[in-house]
């Protein structure tokens, strides 16, 4: 038998006879001829099946194929520019066809479907290119994050999902019954990490996350992952040159190793490739006079149909807030020094201006809001102690965390950037929902 082969090396066999197994995407021809289009996981091409170069059964199993049905085929790889498919360019001229499995009519066909229907289908949608091509993006993401951050000293040392405590505020938190006690899923491993930089001192945490956000928007989701790097000796000025970097290895990457699927989700690459450090920095305080500025002006937020809203100083940013700020700047931008009752209880205060902190968050550009939210850490266990009073934490349960602070307390920072918008971002989808096989959103955890 002829070796198997994928779809995405046929470029490495052109000439010789080869096997395909995979699923029927499409079909068209008549009399003679058929044209059928095989995916196999890596991508999409076509076999062209001439019935004087196949057994009259293969012609006939041909025939029968119905969308989705599974199938080998078997034939020669031909260099053909004109050939449709993904990466396309290459073609097999079939000498047998299989049927392995026929398929009953498929519910999702090329025309127009219900976003609700497809959610609901999401078993079977995963299959089309566009969901194919963005898993393929969000798996080159993942690998870039890990590439870059073992590359760089950091190691990998993964946190606990079930927890005693909330580090992320008190309101998004999912609570479940540990033998009788309360505990609750992870928003967040920060805590732990900040253990574990004190025993290895470059780490990073990557895994799912969980946060019960009360939000129905475009950018949350219940369950979300997220790769958390924290950095013992690091402040929050040496923090956005980390994130730069990172942020910017992971574009590259995508936009080196996918080009196929990028095309198929029709990205434009342009502002990708820009994203290079470093990247601009502002101010809050800036932030928001340049907020307040465009909303005296009566500018339009890009994207929406509304005016930019103005800010009063000390609230947090809304999406329209987030999107107009980044529309400003070709690159991610890095707003820092947030004001300290919008960010959560272990930041570090400014020197000389507690009222805001060492905070900074990354907005991607083209209204995709924030993807990373990272800080310089309270490494001063009697501010930490005030802190966990004032947001009504129960202290008890956060003396190990205090403890950190104890015994050769640094300076250390360390950032969370969530996968999901990274990869809406990078592949230009409009919704988390399409950047994980199965999202969990507000209203729906099925299938
Ligand atoms: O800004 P967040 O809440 O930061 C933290 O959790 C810190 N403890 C991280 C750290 O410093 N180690 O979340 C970080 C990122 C956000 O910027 C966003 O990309 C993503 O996680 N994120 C979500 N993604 C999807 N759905 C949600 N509900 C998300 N909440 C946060
Ligand atoms: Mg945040």
């Amino acid at each position: 038998m002829a070796p198997i082969v994928s779809i995405r090396s046929l470029q490495d066999h052109v000439g010789e006879e080869i096997t395909l197994q995979g699923w029927l995407y499409n079909k068209t021809g008549k009399g003679k001829l058929q044209f059928l289009q095989v995916r196999d996981g890596t991508g999409i091409c076509q076999a062209v099946v001439f019935r004087d170069n196949v057994s009259p059964e293969a012609f006939e199993a041909g025939k029968a194929l119905t969308q989705e049905s599974s199938l080998i085929v078997r034939g020669v790889v031909r260099a053909e520019p004109r050939a449709p498919g993904v990466p396309g360019g290459y073609e097999v001229d079939a000498r047998d066809v299989q049927a392995v499995s026929i398929a009953e009519p498929y519910p999702i066909t090329p025309k127009e479907h219900g976003v609700e229907f497809l959610m609901a289908n999401r078993h079977l949608w995963l299959r089309s290119q566009r969901q194919w091509a963005a898993m393929r993006v969000r798996a080159t993401i993942i690998r870039g994050i890990r590439e870059w951050l073992d590359g760089h000293g950091f190691l990998n040392v993964d946190t606990p999902i079930i927890t005693p405590a909330a580090a992320e505020g008190t309101t998004t938190l999912f609570a479940i019954d540990y033998h009788g006690e309360k505990a609750f899923l992870a928003q967040t491993g920060q805590l732990y990490n900040e253990a574990n930089i004190f025993a290895f001192g470059k780490v990073y945490c990557f895994g799912p996350t969980f946060r019960a956000e009360k939000s129905k928007t475009r950018r949350h989701l219940q369950e979300f992952w997220m790769v958390e790097p924290e950095i013992a000796f690091c402040d929050l000025e040496q923090l956005m040159e980390v994130e730069e970097q990172f942020v910017s290895h992971i574009v590259q990457k995508c936009l080196a190793e996918c080009e196929p699927e990028l095309k198929v989700l029709e990205r434009d690459l342009t502002h990708l490739a820009k994203v290079t450090p470093p990247f601009p920095r502002i101010h809050y305080d800036d932030a928001v006079e340049m907020i307040n500025d465009a909303a005296a002006r009566g500018e339009l937020v890009p994207g929406y149909p509304d005016p930019v809203p103005a800010i009063e100083w000390g609230d947090d940013f809304g999406s329209p807030h987030e999107t107009y700020l980044a529309a400003q700047f070709e690159k991610p931008v890095f707003v820092h020094h947030y004001p300290t009752q919008v960010k959560a209880f272990y930041m570090e205060p400014e020197a000389g201006r507690p009222e805001v902190c060492r905070s900074v968050d990354l907005l991607a550009p083209e209204g995709y809001g924030e993807i990373i939210g990272g800080s310089e850490r309270m490494s001063d266990a009697g501010k930490l102690v005030a802190a966990i009073e004032h947001h009504g934490l129960p202290r008890e349960t956060y003396e190990w965390y205090l403890d950190l602070r104890r015994y050769g307390s640094v300076v250390h920072s360390g950032f969370g950037l969530g996968v999901e918008r990274t990869v809406a971002w990078v592949c230009g989808l409009d919704h988390v929902r399409e950047t994980i096989a199965f999202p969990r959103t507000l209203t729906s955890m099925r299938p």
